[in-house]
């Protein structure tokens, strides 16, 4: 499974891709307000840092405008994924991105159909937002295990499965079980993945003992 930062947050996009675990960032406009700089800039740098797939959106409405507002995102760096709403006009503007040439993530996805046609649409990505419909109490990962269903059935859709709006550790294993192509994790989540109480547990026992041996490694 390849592992996105769900951030605009330059610093905090650096300190993941230092790790070399970092496979690509999606942002959305909510992200670029929280980050407070012009999103040009946000997404220039963030491209600099990342040679992975990041996710630039869309925010015109018509598909014809949001066709000229994707050629200029992508011409910032080969690595921007155009992002665009599942709407009619988001798949038209998709099917005509994706004919150039461009990657294209096809967001706000909460139906399986609505899958079916972004990978129809020619999608490089499609982002299934999991959490926004576990707070309806509806169950967010169901959505991405027929979507895994759907796209097996049919060689000819080539379309990757982006976990997106993931609110819990659980979240990304539940996601990785199901079969999903990406996770696109927040900063703080992603984190949280290495860690274990067993583990701080574990480590502080054998520094220990290690302690009382009175040996060193160098
Ligand atoms: O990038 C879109 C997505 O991950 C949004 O997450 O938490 O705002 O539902 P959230």
């Amino acid at each position: 499974m390849k592992f996105f930062v769900d951030t605009a947050d330059l610093a905090e996009i650096e300190e993941i891709a230092a790790t070399g675990l970092l496979d690509g960032v999606t942002t959305n406009p909510s992200l670029i307000l929280k980050s407070g700089r012009p999103m040009v800039d946000v997404i220039r740098d963030i491209t600099a840092v990342v040679p992975g797939p990041v996710s630039a959106e869309v925010t015109a409405t018509k598909a014809d405008k949001m066709i000229e507002e994707g050629r200029f995102l992508a011409a910032i760096a080969s690595n921007v994924t155009v992002k665009l709403p599942l709407t009619w006009d988001g798949l038209r503007a998709c099917k005509v991105l994706t004919g150039e040439g461009f990657l294209v993530n096809v967001t706000l996805c909460f139906s399986a159909n609505q899958a079916l046609l972004a990978a129809k649409a020619g999608a490089t990505f499609i982002s299934p937002f999991i959490g926004r419909l576990d707070d309806l109490g509806l169950d967010g990962m169901k959505l991405i295990d027929d979507i895994r269903t759907i796209y097996d059935n049919y060689d000819e859709l080539e379309t990757e499965i982006l976990a997106a709006s993931i609110r819990t550790v659980n979240h990304v294993q539940q996601a990785a079980l199901a079969g999903a192509d990406v996770s696109t994790v927040p900063p703080a989540i992603l984190k949280k993945l290495a860690e274990h109480p067993l583990t701080d547990k574990g480590l502080e026992q054998f520094l220990s003992d290690w302690a009382k041996t009175g040996q060193s490694i160098l």
